[in-house]
């Protein structure tokens, strides 16, 4: 694919980019998209029925063990060529935000730094009771508790049907309304409140640019649509721009 002449030219001009990441951009690395089925152990459960509050209610041990396998599988895999170009795009415009609802860590071992993590960290540890983060928990435990209070611990992710931690929420809005020049890359563009940001950006003036394996509710939205990898297409990308 030809990455078109204008979106190298906004990207010259950009002041400030913001850029939205979903499980599409971790695939590549080997992280499943949460839309795709699960593979082996897991494949008869389907995530919108593992990561809520009632199942982790139901079930703690259930939704533990699907999180330790997350874990595992994140632990064991690395950051793939999206996310490295977006570390070099950062160093080629004035000002770069990700705002990622991958809870995978992985544009921060590329080596992003400015990384908003919209719906936390798989590593992460939070008390169920109090919401507070918990660093010294037994994690051998089927299900470990809060070392402050007893009550059971949780993953430190946002599970369906929770709101968005208020700090994420808050950076998260001033990344997309500083912006002029917004990115959707790799998400399906399904769940709220990360879907309504590319038109949020657009009514402030930003051109809007998605890349996607396949054309979503945001596509006929976007000024310029990359249909294709983003392993691929970010690279290409990155590529044009230092050399044209
Ligand atoms: N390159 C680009 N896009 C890709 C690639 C790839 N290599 N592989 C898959 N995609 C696209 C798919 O076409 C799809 O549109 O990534 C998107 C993944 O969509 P979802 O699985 O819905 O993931 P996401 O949009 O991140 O979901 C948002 O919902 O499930 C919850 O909390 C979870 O953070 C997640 C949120």
């Amino acid at each position: 694919m030809t990455i078109p002449d204008k979106l190298l030219g906004a990207l010259r001009d950009a002041q400030q980019v913001c850029v939205l990441t979903g499980s599409g951009i971790s695939a590549e690395s080997g992280v499943p998209t949460f839309r795709e089925a699960q593979t082996g152990l897991w494949e008869q459960y389907d995530p919108h029925e593992l990561a809520t509050p009632d199942a982790f209610q139901r079930d703690p041990a259930l939704v533990w063990r699907w999180y330790r396998w997350r874990r595992e599988l994140v632990a064991s895999v690395e950051p793939n060529a999206g996310h490295h170009a977006l570390v070099k795009l950062a160093g080629l415009v004035p000002a770069l935000t990700i705002i990622t609802q991958n809870v995978d860590g992985l544009h921060q071992r590329a080596g992003s730094d400015k990384v908003i993590e919209f719906h936390g960290n798989l590593f992460e540890n939070r008390c169920f009771v109090e919401g507070c983060a918990v660093t010294d928990a037994d994690m051998s435990a089927e299900v470990p508790v809060c070392t402050g209070c007893g009550a059971m611990l949780r993953p430190g992710v946002v599970w369906f049907g929770e709101s968005i931690p208020e700090a994420a929420m808050h950076a998260a809005e001033s990344a997309v309304h500083g912006c002029d020049l917004f990115f959707s890359i790799g998400t399906s563009s399904l769940v709220w409140p990360a879907a309504g940001f590319a038109e949020a950006a657009r009514q402030q003036g930003a051109s809007v640019v998605e890349i996607n394996l396949d054309a979503t509710p945001l596509s006929s939205q976007a000024d310029f649509c990359l249909q294709g990898k983003s392993g691929t297409l970010l690279p290409e990308l990155v590529n044009c721009l230092t050399v044209k």
